[in-house]
C-alpha cells in the first residue's frame, strides 16, 4: 500500500466557504449499531474517510452487506456470519471497540483484536469491559483478542469511573437488547452520543436522557430498520474555523453546528479574532494581531482535545505567551516537535504546553504522527514561507473528508502525492 504525503507552498491567504462534512465520530458508532437489528439501515452524510472504510469492511467480516457512495451508507446485517473481528481491521483505527457491545449483545459472542498502540497516548478499554462484565458478559484476554460471551445481557446500574465517548456509546448501544433496565451515570455528553441516541430510537431503542450526563435504556429483542442523516463534524468545522484565524484569512464554514463549538469560538474571540454568525455559515477573519490564550482540554462541552493541536499551531502566531494544558490523552504534544522544526517557539512539560509567540513559520519536510496532529501541520504549511512536505499524511485521511480539495478551493496551493 502506497503513503500519501501533503505538499504545500506556504503564504496563500484563505478566502471563501467551505461545507462541513459528517462526523466520523459519529457515523463510526452509528455503523456499529446495524449489529442491533436484522432491518436495513440507511445513513447519509457519511464522511468518505479511512476510519469509516475500515469500520465497514470490519461488518463486511461479520456477515453485513454494504453499499457506500456518495455519502450515503445502505447496510443490513440479516445474518451474522462470524464474530471475529480481525488485527488487519484493527490495525489503523481504534473504534472496532464499538464493535464489542453491540457483537455481544446480538450474538452472544465476541472476539475482536485488541486495539492496538495509540499514537496519542495509553487509550485504556476498562470501562467498556466493566460495563459489560456486570451486564453478565464473561470477558477475557486472549492471544491479544478480547474474547467474550453472553447468552443473554441484562440491564445494569453503572456510574462511569471516568468520562469516556466509545465507552458510553459501548454500553448504550448493549443496552439497548439487553433484558430490563440500564441506567448509565457520568456519561459522556459529546453531540455524537445525542446524534447515536437519536439513531437509536429511530430503530425504537426505549431510551431516555436524565439530567446532562444519565442515560436509561429500556432493553429490546431488536432495533428496527433506520433511516438517519448523522450531524455535521464539528471538528473539522473547528479546523476551518481556525484556519480562518490566521492573519489575512477569511473564511466562512458553511453547514456545521457553532452550538457545538461554543468554547472553540470564544477563545477564538478572547484571541481578538473576528467571529460573525451569517446567514450562511460561521465567518472568521484573521485581521490583526492574535492574543495569547490559556487553554485546556476537556470533555464536552469544554475545550475538545481533538482541536488542540490546530489551536497550537495559531498560537504560534499570537503576541505573547500562550499555554495548552492537555487533559485527555498524555501523548498529544508530538505535533509541537514537528512545528518546532518550522521555527515555533514551544516548550512542553507534561500536560502543558507553552507557544512563545509570534514566530514566522518556515516550510520543510515534517512528520505527521496523528489524525489531529497532521491538520496542525497542514495549517503550519499554509502559514510558512515556502514549500513544506507533510509526510504519513495518511494519517489525514483517515478523519478529514476531502481536505486538500477544500484547502485549495480556498485558495491554499496544496497537493497530495504518493511518497
Ligand atoms: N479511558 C479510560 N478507560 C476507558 C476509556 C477511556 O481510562 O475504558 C480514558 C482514556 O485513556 C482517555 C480518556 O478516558 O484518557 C478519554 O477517552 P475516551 O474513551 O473518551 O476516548 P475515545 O472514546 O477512545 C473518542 C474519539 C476521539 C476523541 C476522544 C475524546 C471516537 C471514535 N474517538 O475516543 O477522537 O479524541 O473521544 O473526545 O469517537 C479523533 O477523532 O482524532 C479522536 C482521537
Amino acid at each position: 500500500m502506497y503513503s500519501h504525503m501533503i505538499r504545500i507552498q506556504g503564504g496563500r491567504p484563505l478566502h471563501g466557504s467551505v461545507t462541513v462534512s459528517g462526523a466520523k465520530n459519529a457515523a463510526l458508532p452509528e455503523l456499529a449499531s446495524v449489529l442491533l437489528s436484522d432491518q436495513p439501515f440507511k445513513i447519509r452524510n457519511v464522511p468518505e474517510v479511512e476510519d469509516i472504510r475500515v469500520m465497514l469492511n470490519a461488518l463486511n467480516g461479520l456477515g453485513a452487506e454494504t453499499d457506500f457512495h456518495d455519502g450515503n451508507v445502505e447496510i443490513c446485517l440479516s445474518g451474522i456470519r462470524s464474530c471475529c473481528v480481525p488485527p488487519e481491521i484493527v490495525r489503523t483505527s481504534r473504534a472496532s471497540i464499538l464493535l464489542l457491545g453491540p457483537l455481544l449483545a446480538r450474538a452472544g459472542e465476541a472476539r475482536v483484536s485488541l486495539p492496538g498502540g495509540c499514537p496519542i497516548g495509553d487509550r485504556k478499554f476498562n470501562f467498556h469491559l466493566e460495563g459489560l462484565r456486570r451486564m453478565g458478559a464473561r470477558i477475557h484476554v486472549e492471544d491479544d483478542f478480547i474474547v467474550g460471551r453472553a447468552p443473554r445481557l441484562r440491564g445494569i446500574d453503572y456510574t462511569f469511573p471516568g468520562v469516556s465517548v466509545t465507552g458510553t456509546e459501548n454500553l448504550l448501544m448493549a443496552a439497548c437488547l439487553a433484558e430490563g433496565e440500564t441506567i448509565l451515570r457520568g456519561c459522556a455528553q459529546e453531540p455524537e452520543i445525542g446524534d447515536l441516541i437519536q439513531l437509536l430510537q429511530g430503530g425504537g431503542a426505549d431510551i431516555q436522557l436524565q439530567g446532562k450526563d444519565v442515560i436509561r435504556v429500556r432493553g429490546h429483542a431488536r432495533l428496527s430498520g433506520i433511516s438517519h442523516r448523522v450531524i455535521p463534524d464539528r471538528i473539522e468545522m473547528g479546523t476551518y474555523l481556525i484556519a480562518g484565524g490566521f492573519m489575512g484569512n477569511d473564511v466562512t464554514v458553511e453547514g456545521g453546528d457553532p452550538e457545538a463549538l461554543t468554547s472553540l469560538i470564544q477563545l477564538l474571540r478572547e484571541a481578538g479574532i473576528d467571529v460573525e454568525m451569517t446567514s450562511h455559515g460561521v465567518r472568521v477573519r484573521g485581521t490583526g494581531s492574535i492574543r495569547p490564550v490559556d487553554i485546556e482540554t476537556l470533555p464536552f462541552p469544554g475545550f475538545p482535545t481533538d482541536l488542540q493541536a490546530q489551536m497550537t499551531t495559531l498560537m504560534t502566531q499570537a503576541d505573547g505567551i500562550s499555554r495548552i494544558k492537555e487533559n485527555i490523552f498524555d501523548n498529544r504534544f508530538q505535533h509541537t516537535v514537528e512545528l518546532g522544526r518550522m521555527g515555533a517557539n514551544i516548550s512542553v512539560s507534561e500536560d502543558t504546553a507553552h507557544i512563545a509567540g509570534p514566530t514566522a513559520l518556515t516550510g520543510c519536510p515534517i512528520h505527521a504522527t496523528d489524525l489531529r496532529a497532521s491538520a496542525a501541520l497542514v495549517l503550519g504549511g499554509l502559514i510558512a514561507s515556502g514549500e513544506t512536505v507533510v509526510r504519513n499524511a495518511d494519517q489525514l485521511f483517515r478523519g478529514y473528508e476531502k481536505l486538500p480539495e477544500k484547502l485549495s478551493n480556498l485558495g491554499a496551493e496544496i497537493r497530495v502525492e504518493r511518497e
